[in-house]
């Protein structure tokens, strides 16, 4: 089996000030000054946080991300932020298509096309696929993975498939407490790998688990065959909670 590096990215969402970010930094770091053996770990600060929150973990081995991506590389597009703009602020990847941008409003085609804008600027990218609690229920969890995976790496560069994770992310276990059991979140991050081998190299390609992950359950999800790591929301805006998860990957 292809030895694939672990990744815990912790997704801060609208949260923290930039003092309040540089106070996470000062305290994270102080905790666990650089990532363990064998575990990459991702910040990803609102906008105004991400060029402070680089230049403090410059030094340190921790990459920086953005939450989001605009396809083009300039223009009359108010509000947003290009690749070439996160990659100047001194982070080195962003996520794509996390499912409270789709639900304002992000489709598949602009997923597909940041994705490849943002690989194409020299981004990692951290791609999120996930069904809600209706898809589910009606039993069209893999045809909705299915379509989500192909669409969003439809347009992506070959020479640039080693830049892409994707995160698996059930909407329903998004802040609700209420995580995937090990057998769902197995079975769809396998799902997501397979029909992802249509477009990179499956065996090396990161799938990571995100939705409610705590420290009490990461370590059991980590452990997955097919989970190569978490997207932690809530529990990534905690030093001390980051840390234990980041632990649980090693
Ligand atoms: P959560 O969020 O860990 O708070 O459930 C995960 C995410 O939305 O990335």
């Amino acid at each position: 089996m292809a030895s694939r590096i672990p990744l815990v990215a912790g997704n801060w969402k609208m949260h923290k000030t930039i003092p309040e970010a540089l106070e996470f930094c000062e305290a994270f770091v102080e905790q666990m000054p650089s990532p363990p053996a064998g575990v990459e770990v991702a910040v990803c600060p609102p906008f105004p946080a991400l060029h402070p929150v680089a230049q403090r973990l410059r030094r340190t081995k921790y990459w920086v991300a953005a939450q989001a991506v605009h396809e083009s590389l300039s223009g009359a597009h108010t509000g947003e932020v290009s690749a070439p703009m996160i990659g100047a602020a001194g982070a080195t990847g962003t996520l794509v298509g996390h499912s409270e941008r789709r639900a304002a409003g992000e489709t598949d085609t602009q997923v597909a096309e940041r994705v490849k804008a943002a690989t194409d600027a020299d981004l990692r990218v951290i791609m999120c696929v996930g069904e809600s609690l209706e898809v589910r229920e009606a039993g069209e969890t893999d045809g909705w993975l299915t379509a989500q995976v192909t669409s969003g790496l439809a347009l992506l560069d070959h020479a640039r498939e080693q830049q892409v994770t994707i995160a698996y992310e059930p909407i329903w276990a998004i802040g609700t407490g209420v995580v995937a059991t090990p057998d769902q979140a197995q079975e769809a991050c396998a799902h997501v790998r397979l029909v992802a081998s249509n477009f990179v190299d499956g065996a090396r390609l990161r799938v990571l688990y995100g939705g409610s992950v705590s420290p009490d359950n990461a370590g059991e999800l980590m452990a997955l065959p097919d989970v190569d790591g978490a997207l932690v929301g809530g529990a990534s805006l905690d030093p001390d909670k980051f840390a234990r998860i980041v632990e649980a990957a090693t």
